[in-house]
């Protein structure tokens, strides 16, 4: 029997909780060897007292004795950034599960990949910045990324029979047998709000999402439509389609997590409940499906499937995630920063929620993209559009 042995970074968030139920599940087939976190001391130490991994690892080196303290046996710890990059190599672990919000998952993510770790993606951030860096290292050094996004975990399950095909023909998956990959939106809680009450949006209200229970970060990001954006983008270095064959349709129910439509015309689409433990756990377990304890999907207590085009002038994250992914190069990286800076400005009440898009477009309306950057210049890019955002932020301000 095949039992992964993983290593969380972002255990303490909503993607390591899920992560660590699926553990929990399956525990023949999933052991856990490292856990990380930035600051939350005791929740790191009450995951760990749990599961027992070999390692864990806090970021914040302020929390490491409440850490110790916290511990009811003695792991080895890394601490600090160094030992984050240390932790995603751990001698033993097979992957590396990568759940940190925003783009702190980068470096350890191409520290892992270096070292021959497989890499479960749920850190969208990390793709939208650098999938070029990302897409090409692991193929380099031969190590699989495996998607934890729902949606990029359902497109890679409706492309299995492309992979399974190519392998046995000793090729690669094709894009060109795809026509359009076909990704789900929930259109988040205000979906249905008329833009003139957009103003008056407060950061409770749109914490509040109407079928998933995440991170802060991701659940304005959904409000939005800028998780959406950075889905795009994900899913053009994921599997290697160009920006125009990937689309958004808006899916309330969210119970078909993504489509691939093929290019004679069939259309395939996974469904299940909105539960992150199901793309976890096949990230985890594949290329095997294993049984589970989570319920599967009762057709008869489903009434309805619906489907929309989104409110594209309304929310202008799809055009502007669209915008940076063709045009490529550090323009992701600079959208990414500006919105996770505005993000932060609105949760904090500095800021109303439209002023979300405009801060984002003004930040790439200013910026000059760099071509097939090198990680150095994405990082610049990253660190310029986080100080032009915090401008713009001023100036709304007053
Ligand atoms: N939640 C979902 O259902 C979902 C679905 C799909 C994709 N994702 C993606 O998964 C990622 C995580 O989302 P989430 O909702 O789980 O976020 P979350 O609940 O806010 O958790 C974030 C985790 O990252 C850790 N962290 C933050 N900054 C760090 C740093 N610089 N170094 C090390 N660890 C750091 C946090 O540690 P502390 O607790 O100590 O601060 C926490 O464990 C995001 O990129 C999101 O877009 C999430």
């Amino acid at each position: 029997m095949n039992r992964k042995r993983v290593v969380i970074l972002g255990a303490t968030g909503s993607i390591g909780e899920s992560a660590l139920k699926v553990a929990r599940d399956i525990p023949e087939r999933m052991e856990i060897v490292g856990l990380a976190a930035k600051s939350n001391a005791q929740k790191l130490a009450a995951a760990a007292n749990e599961v027992r991994p070999e390692s864990v690892c806090l970021v914040d080196e302020t929390q490491i004795d409440i850490l110790r303290k916290s511990l009811d046996y003695q792991p080895r710890i890394f601490s600090g950034t160094a030992g984050l990059l240390q932790i995603a190599c751990l001698t033993g672990a097979d992957i590396v599960l990568v759940a940190i919000v925003g783009t702190g998952g980068l470096r350890p993510a191409l520290a892992a990949i270096e070292a021959g770790k497989d890499l479960a993606v749920a850190s969208k951030e990390i793709l939208v910045m650098a999938g070029e860096i990302v897409m090409r290292e692991a193929r380099e050094n031969g190590v699989h990324v495996l998607p934890v996004d729902s949606e990029h975990n359902a497109i890679f399950q409706c492309l299995e029979p492309a992979r399974v095909r190519a392998a046995r023909d000793g090729g690669v998956a094709s894009p060109t047998d795809i026509r359009r990959i076909i990704l789900t939106a929930s259109g988040g809680p205000f979906r249905e709000t008329p833009r003139a009450a957009f103003d008056s949006i407060t950061p409770e209200q749109a914490l509040k999402h109407p079928t998933w229970n995440m991170g802060p970060k991701i659940t304005i990001d959904s409000a939005t439509l800028f998780n959406k954006g950075l889905e795009m983008i994900e899913a053009h270095w994921l599997f290697g389609v160009e920006m125009k064959r990937v689309e958004v349709v808006i899916h309330p129910q969210s119970i078909v997590h993504s489509m691939v439509e093929f290019t004679d015309g069939s259309t395939l689409a996974q469904l299940s409940y909105s539960n992150m433990c199901f793309p976890i756990q096949y990230a985890v377990t594949w290329p095997e499906r294993v049984p589970n304890t989570l319920p599967p999907l009762d057709f008869s207590k489903l009434s309805k499937l619906e489907f929309s085009t989104p409110r594209y002038d309304d929310f202008p994250a799809l055009n502007l995630a669209r915008r940076a992914g063709e045009t490529g190069g550090t323009l992701p990286a600079v959208m990414n920063a500006a919105n996770e800076m505005a993000v932060a400005a609105f949760l904090d009440q500095k800021v109303r929620f439209p002023e979300i898009w405009r801060i984002v477009e003004q930040v790439m309306n200013r910026h000059t993209p760099v071509a097939h950057p090198n990680l150095d210049a994405i990082l610049r890019a990253d660190q310029w559009a986080r100080a032009q955002a915090q401008g713009c932020v001023q100036s709304a301000e007053r």
